[in-house]
């Protein structure tokens, strides 16, 4: 099948669907500037997730080399000061008007809400919540605080590093003292979904009639299993991106140019 027609059997799918699930990863953000994880050039090439995405890597790391974890915040947090929705974003809030629409993403970046969409299911949590060690909510930062935080580690490292500068600097979201820690509310590898975001993640997979999957290589689990799930339970399934994942239908492109496109087709105006 080819391209066209491709894209407007998609288009049937999700017009005649009552409950869709979008299901994001790091490539629906990459037109926003924020760099995927396992494309070349992408976080884990530059900050090895065993020395930085689990707990136990990351405080070794903190041990011994604690000005790359400053890089590292630095490399996280930077893109997503600086972002804003892009058109795929929107394109996602928009399917609104045509059905139920609930967003399961990966990232924590805040674009889905940003752009729009009413029901967002962050499954590895959100950099902007901050919390306690037993997990309870402290508050929210601002994009502008993650650019205050990084603009401060900046001067750390221009400074020549120094521990107690660097400490200071990540306060607003990570720190440590006599009562405890506070961190993003982010999910490293190793541990426990963010709740109630997976197990709504979850039931909305059981109970929709079509999945879009938008931006994701679907790499890692337990998130990766939602599409599978969706699929038993006889739902269609949609890829858009660059490289084909576990789907039905594969729309190969970019999710800045397919998704639009795609909504046009959906709401009528396309040919
Ligand atoms: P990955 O980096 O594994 O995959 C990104 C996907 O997006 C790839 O399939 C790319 O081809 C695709 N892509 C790149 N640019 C795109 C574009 N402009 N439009 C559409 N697609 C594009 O990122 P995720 O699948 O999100 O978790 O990774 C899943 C999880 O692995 C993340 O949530 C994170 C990471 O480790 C944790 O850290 C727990």
């Amino acid at each position: 099948m080819d391209a066209v027609s491709n894209l407007s059997r998609a288009a049937d799918w999700l017009r005649e669907a009552e409950n869709i699930v979008v299901f994001s990863g790091a490539g629906v953000s990459a037109e926003s500037g924020i760099p995927t994880f396992r494309d070349e050039g992408g976080v884990w090439d530059r900050f090895p997730p065993e020395q930085f995405a689990t707990p136990s890597g990351l405080l070794a790391t903190a041990a011994r080399q604690p000005h790359r974890v400053a890089e590292f915040i630095i490399g996280l947090l930077e893109p997503i000061a600086e972002a804003a929705p892009n058109a795929a974003h929107l394109a996602v809030a928009e399917l609104e008007k045509h059905a139920g629409v609930t967003v399961v993403t990966q990232n924590i970046d805040g674009l889905h809400h940003d752009a729009g969409s009413t029901t967002v299911w962050e499954v590895h949590g959100s950099v902007f919540q901050i919390v306690d060690q037993a997990g309870r909510q402290l508050r929210r930062v601002s994009r502008s605080d993650l650019r205050a935080v990084v603009d401060a580690l900046r001067q750390t490292l221009a400074d020549g590093f120094q521990l107690d500068q660097a400490r200071q600097a990540v306060r607003p979201v990570l720190d440590f003292g006599p009562q405890g820690y506070c961190r993003p509310d982010i999910v490293l590898f190793g541990e426990a979904m963010a709740e109630p975001a997976w197990t709504k993640a979850r039931e909305a997979s059981e109970e929709c009639d079509c999945m879009l999957i938008v931006g994701t290589s679907g790499a890692v689990y337990p998130a990766a299993m939602l599409p599978e799930q969706a699929k038993s339970a006889g739902a269609n399934i949609i890829a858009v991106g660059p490289e084909r994942c576990f789907c039905d239908l594969w729309l190969r492109g970019t999710a800045g140019a397919v998704l639009p496109a795609l909504l046009k087709l959906v709401s009528g105006q396309g040919t």
